[in-house]
């Protein structure tokens, strides 16, 4: 029954993100460094939104155009703070969005990233529950270095939150830090807030005096402390890179998915991968992937966007938008891009670029090849050396290949041009028009041998007995 009741009462969420991030010493605000792909700030509101708060504000400032920008696919509402006079000062600017809420305000830093939902999720409750006006995670670290220290007794409850540049001697020993994520009860909150001062050594606003000014507040021990790692500079940014990466690829491997050698594999939080895929060394997994079971991928590999079917093997090589099909082999040192989609058992094999081409189940294009805006069809043979000339200097020109056709060597197919079922180019060939089913097409000089001749240079003046071979006359059959 207080639980139900406690379900019922109203949350509001609030994001610090007006900060410069100076010591990430970047032109770029720092809450939109990217970690894996998103931005730090994208990361906490995409944490925060499963809590279904019926308001969600992100407090902007620094480059604010850019930040608002960055989030507005979001359901957040955006609150400007004009000067950075510190995160007390932050949060003070909802105080007119929230008159006569009676909730609770969740209050986040857009710079600890790697928080997971879960934890809000408990941090919310313990604060419920134990009916406290201010619940704050906490973590005991072995280097508190930076962080704003929890002053408690032996039952967490707290008593102030200390700067680690405010600290006394005997305050920096205390290594139980503020992760800067807090649930306050919105009236106890609205009422510190007017009360702070900027005594400190910033002489900023500082959000952590509110602790020492509400009514009592407890501090929450995160299980994990790597969770609440926050980011200042760019070894901060490294670092958590490093432990989302842990996290991700720790969660594949108990799902079933090969990792050989993890540390020189990264994963991207949206990439799928289905059990008994093996993953080897330096490969690089980016986007919206999707790798079917089966797979064998790497050593050296990017894939980015891209789904590979089952059973496919891809090595050595770099995969962007792309579909690829069942039991397929790509590398090594194959590029494939641009919405190409490779069929089942197809072999896309070293130094080939594909791009914006379709090839269906069969198709074999193994050596040296450019296909750009073509579309091939079953059982296709792409002899080594062929390219698709579809640029003209200004438009881009398809090429079309049917069912069962070979290209010889060194084909040049100049788009836009059809080549119909079972044709079969010769070597060397430079083809501008369109072929018909079931014929071999050559469209190269013929080859012309001349018995015995010599260079000019070589020449022995004319003798009674011969003469020297007539120079050799070139044709264009
Ligand atoms: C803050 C906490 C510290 C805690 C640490 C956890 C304070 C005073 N200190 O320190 O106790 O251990 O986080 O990572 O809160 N911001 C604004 N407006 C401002 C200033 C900051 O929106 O005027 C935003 C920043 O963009 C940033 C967040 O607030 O996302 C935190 O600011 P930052 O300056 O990084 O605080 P810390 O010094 O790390
Ligand atoms: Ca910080």
């Amino acid at each position: 029954m207080a639980e139900e009741q406690a379900a019922a009462k109203p949350l509001a969420v609030a994001i610090l993100a007006a900060g410069k991030g100076t010591r990430m010493k970047s032109s770029l605000p720092k809450v939109l460094h990217e970690l894996g792909g998103r931005s730090l700030v994208e990361r906490v509101v995409r944490t925060v939104l499963p809590l279904q708060p019926e308001r969600c504000f992100v407090i902007v400032g620094y480059a604010q155009e850019r930040v608002r920008a960055a989030l507005s696919s979001y359901a957040v509402e955006f609150v400007e703070q004009l000067e950075q006079n510190g995160t007390g000062h932050a949060v003070q600017q909802v105080l007119p969005h929230l008159k006569g809420f009676a909730g609770d305000l969740l209050v986040l830093n857009a710079d600890v990233p790697l928080l997971q939902a879960s934890t809000l999720q408990d941090l919310l409750k313990t604060h419920r529950d134990r009916h406290t006006a201010a619940t704050v995670l906490s973590a005991c670290v072995s280097d508190p270095t930076g962080y704003g220290r929890a002053i408690c007794d032996a039952d967490l409850n707290l008593s102030a939150i200390v700067e680690h540049r405010d600290c006394t001697p005997a305050q920096r020993q205390v290594n139980r830090i503020n992760s800067g994520i807090y649930c306050f009860r919105w009236l106890d909150l609205a009422t510190a807030l007017p009360q702070l001062s900027t005594a400190n050594d910033q002489k900023e606003y500082y959000l952590t005096d509110a602790i020492a000014l509400v009514p009592d507040a407890i501090a929450v021990d995160v299980a994990d402390s790597r969770e609440i790692q926050g980011i200042n500079d760019r070894v901060q940014l490294a670092d958590a890179y490093t432990t989302l990466q842990d996290r991700i690829k720790t969660a594949w491997m108990r799902a079933g998915v090969t990792l050989i050698q993890p540390a020189s594999i990264t994963i991207d939080d949206d990439v799928d991968i289905e059990p008994d895929a093996i993953i080897e060394p330096q490969t690089h997994l980016r986007g919206r992937s999707l790798i079917c079971s089966g797979c064998h991928i790497g050593p050296n590999v990017t894939i980015d966007n891209s789904t590979i079917g089952a059973n496919s093997r891809v090595s050595y090589s770099v995969v962007t938008d792309v579909e690829v099909g069942e039991q397929s082999r790509i590398g090594p040192f194959a590029h494939l891009r641009g919405d190409a989609k490779i069929g089942d058992r197809c072999r896309i094999g070293n130094f080939v670029e594909v791009k914006n081409s379709t090839l269906q189940a069969d198709t074999n294009a193994a050596h040296l090849s450019y296909l750009g805006d073509a579309s091939l069809g079953r059982e296709v043979n792409i002899g080594a050396g062929t390219i698709t000339a579809n640029y003209d200097g200004k438009y881009k020109h398809p090429t079309t290949i049917g069912d069962r056709s070979k290209t010889g060597s060194n084909t040049v197919l100049v788009a836009p041009i059809v080549l119909g079922n079972d044709v079969t180019t010769g070597a060397g060939s430079v083809l501008t028009k369109s072929v018909e089913d079931d014929c071999l097409v050559v469209a190269r000089s013929r080859q012309v041998s001349v018995p015995g001749w010599r260079p000019a240079w070589a020449r022995e003046p004319v003798s009674e007995s011969g003469t020297q071979p007539d120079s050799i006359e070139r044709s264009d059959e």
